[in-house]
């Protein structure tokens, strides 16, 4: 296979990312329908497949009966024959408006077909998950096969939905240009960002891949947002009114995969990882995102930024491996944000840049050390994990990361990769940083930026000022 073919395979973007505000509209709605009915048809297997079987006969034998019976007749008759099944009821509910709307055969076919498509979606469904690790969250996973017409044909749909804010999607954007800027000509990239699509229920817009945004007229703001949350929960945050569309990344974010695939990587492919962890690292130092590896933090007593062993966030990387033997792992930047404080607080912005100029420019000790702080904060993160509430015990957990652990632990080789790719981004920036952020096909992501958040334009712009020779 190819280079742009694998891709395309690999990072096919569900047309909820990259469709028209009309696909997320119908797929939120759908989503809605087949989670109600999923509350509805409940209990064991076998109950449910029992109740599912007494529902969909009912709905079956109304499109048999369309060619000798009124509409009209034929819907009293299901209404009653609901009443007799569990739940029968609370499902007719779900389709009560297009149901209650029915006039003519065709109307009665395409509101019993849709009642078709959603059980047969539900009942193929592998994963709709709510994962709440961090305090953002919820962040919404759903991996389902959606059936069609008739429910003959599907398609595999697969997205993560996320309550977000500017500086969220900002950032996203910027590593974005960066990680299409560093792959320029190489085949294994450093990094890969996630594509994207947002929409802002106050600003009412839609913003999707590579297309001009668009304005929501303002009957499907509130209806659009509604169905969001009746999807995925409110968000956590009472003010955020953003919401993300990811790309959903066919991989495990680096705790799960730490725990599962890292022990079969190569000794080769394993060096290749903590390198890319590495540069990746390094490009968060400078743009000021303290939420992923870096070791950074600030100390009210002397107002200044130190070094300290502080919990990573391995939940912000995620790697995709496919475990054939010419694949080395990709790793995928998720969750980008710039700290705020790093964005609006003239004195954190100070005190950091003098970190920053500090690590960078001093000698090569000064980045060396950051390797051995950074490796200490990611078992960090996996012990104190580990004492996190759980059915298991935290031996037992420490014991899943073993091979990981050790390796964070003991291994000089993997601390020198990691210090390799440190410096590989150091010396990229230093060289190319100014080139590449007064580059014309930056132009794009600054323009968005400066529209979407200018302080966030002048941070990032402001750190990059000491790379200027
Ligand atoms: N695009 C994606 N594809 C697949 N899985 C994803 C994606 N985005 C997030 N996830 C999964 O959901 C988890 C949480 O996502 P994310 O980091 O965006 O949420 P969060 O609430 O901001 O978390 P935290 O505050 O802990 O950083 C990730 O660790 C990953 O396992
Ligand atoms: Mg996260």
């Amino acid at each position: 296979m190819n280079e742009i073919n694998r891709e395309q395979c690999q990072r096919s973007l569900d047309p909820i990312v990259w469709g028209p505000t009309s696909k997320v509209i119908s797929t939120t709605n759908t989503l809605k329908r087949v989670h109600t009915l999923s509350t509805v048809i409940s209990g064991t297997p076998t109950m449910r497949a029992k109740q599912m079987n007494g529902i969909s006969a009912i709905w079956k034998a109304a499109l048999e009966q369309l060619e000798a019976h009124s509409v009209n007749d034929i819907k009293e008759s299901m209404k009653s024959q609901l009443t007799t099944v569990r739940g029968g009821e609370q499902v007719l509910e779900i389709y009560a408006k297009q149901f209650h709307a029915a006039k003519t055969p065709d109307d009665l076919r395409k509101c019993v077909y849709r009642f078709q498509k959603d059980i047969a979606t539900m009942s193929a469904t592998s994963d709709f998950r709510k994962t709440a690790r961090g305090q953002n969250g919820p962040t919404y996973i759903a991996s389902y096969w959606q059936f069609k017409k008739n429910a003959e044909s599907k398609l595999h749909r697969n997205f993560v939905v996320k309550w977000t804010n500017w500086t969220e999607i900002c950032s996203t954007h910027l590593y974005a240009a960066f990680s299409k800027h560093l792959k320029n000509g190489h085949t294994n990239p450093f990094f890969l960002v996630p594509e994207i699509a947002v929409i802002d229920f106050d600003k009412h817009v839609h913003q999707r891949p590579n297309c001009p945004q668009v304005f929501l007229d303002q009957e499907t703001t509130p209806q659009l947002k509604q169905s969001i949350i009746d999807v995925m929960g409110k968000n956590n945050c009472p003010q955020d009114t953003q919401v993300m569309l990811i790309e959903k990344i066919n991989g495990s974010n680096l705790s799960d995969f730490a725990k599962t695939k890292y022990p079969f990587l190569s000794k080769e492919q394993k060096l290749e990882l903590f390198e890319k962890i590495g540069m990746l690292t390094m490009l968060d130092m400078v743009l000021g995102n303290t939420d992923r590896m870096i070791p950074f933090q600030y100390n009210s007593t002397t107002e200044q930024y130190q070094y300290l062993k502080r919990m990573a966030n391995l939940g912000n990387i995620m790697i995709r491996w496919d475990t054939e033997e010419d694949e080395w792992p990709e790793l995928y930047a998720i969750d980008n944000g710039v700290d705020s404080l790093l964005i609006s607080d003239e004195k954190h912005r100070i005190a950091y840049k003098q970190c920053l100029f500090k690590t960078l420019s001093n000698n090569t000790s000064a980045i060396d050390s950051i390797a051995g702080i950074t490796l200490k904060s990611m078992a960090y993160d996996i012990e104190c994990r580990a004492e996190m509430p759980s059915e298991k015990k935290p031996e037992e957990i420490l014991l899943e990361f073993k091979v990981f652990l050790n390796d964070l632990r003991e291994s000089e080789e993997v601390r020198i990769a990691l210090q390799a790719g440190l410096h590989k981004m150091h010396a990229i920036l230093e060289t190319s940083i100014s080139s590449f952020w007064d580059n014309e096909q930056n132009l794009d992501t600054k323009n968005h930026l400066q529209i979407n958040h200018p302080e966030l334009l002048n941070a990032i712009s402001e750190r990059f000022e000491i790379f200027n020779k």
